[in-house]
């Protein structure tokens, strides 16, 4: 099995979190340059990489702490920069305790998840697309029901969050996905029965940065309060 182990996580900015929820929106528009694999490993990280070593917890919460996500990463042509080369384009699969990624398959699939993405241009046109997939099972067997249609989905949200979040932090740009057909988005993963395709997440640099200052809300609120008071 190849394994690739990421650069360990560490603290990269100063942006705060409150400057993050600030700065984040959905972007669509990705120049063309790659990610570094220093921000890939920050990705990941916030996603689901471990954050207590006594107990295993993530930085997700998850019901019961049953996590049932998996996170896959499709990798594009020259879309990753490591230290001189560039990351082979194929899809990897996160090993969030090694904190590295498992070679799933060689190639470049971001054209085939686009298409089984209903299109969606952004899908190919990003460096890289993280896959977020659930094993409903592991939450369900504790939980039946309320797990299926609650917390497997709750616990995507928070994922998806703190991917939208690091982003930010990192100048990067990401938009979540959950238009696409669940079937063939298996098939390019080669996800087993029982794993569930849950979002598509696309992130690359922005082709235009935003810029919104808090300022900005405070006007806003005055304005609105204003017609209220
Ligand atoms: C569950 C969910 C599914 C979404 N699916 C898509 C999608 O398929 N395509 C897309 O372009 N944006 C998608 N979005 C992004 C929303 O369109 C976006 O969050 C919304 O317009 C608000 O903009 P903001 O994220 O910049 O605040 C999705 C968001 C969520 C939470």
């Amino acid at each position: 099995m190849t394994i690739i182990l990421l650069p360990f996580p560490k603290k990269v900015s100063s942006v705060s979190v409150e400057e993050a929820i600030l700065l984040r929106r959905s972007v669509r528009e990705f120049s063309p340059d790659p990610i570094t694999v220093e921000q890939l490993s920050m990705l990941l990280w916030a996603a689901y990489g471990v954050t207590d070593p006594k107990h295993g917890f993530r930085s997700s919460p998850s019901a019961g702490a049953t996590y049932p996500l998996e996170i896959y990463v499709v990798v594009g042509e020259k879309s990753v920069l490591t230290n001189s080369t560039y990351l082979e384009p194929a899809i990897y699969k996160y090993n969030d305790r090694a904190h590295a990624i498992e070679l799933i398959k060689h190639g470049d699939y971001r054209e085939a998840l686009s298409k089984a993405a209903l299109n969606q241009p952004w899908v190919r046109e990003a460096p890289i697309d993280i896959v977020i997939t659930a094993v409903f099972e592991r939450t369900t067997r504790f939980y039946g029901e309320r797990g299926r249609t609650r917390y497997v989905p709750m616990d995507v949200g928070h994922a998806g969050q703190n991917i939208y979040l690091m982003a930010t932090t990192l100048g990067l740009g990401t938009v979540a996905i959950g238009a696409f057909d669940d079937r063939r988005v298996a098939e390019i993963l080669t996800l087993k029965s029982g794993e569930t395709p849950m979002y598509i997440i696309p992130i690359g640099k922005p082709r235009t940065q935003r810029k919104t200052e808090f300022a900005d809300i405070a006007r806003y609120i005055e304005s609105v309060r204003k017609g209220v008071a």
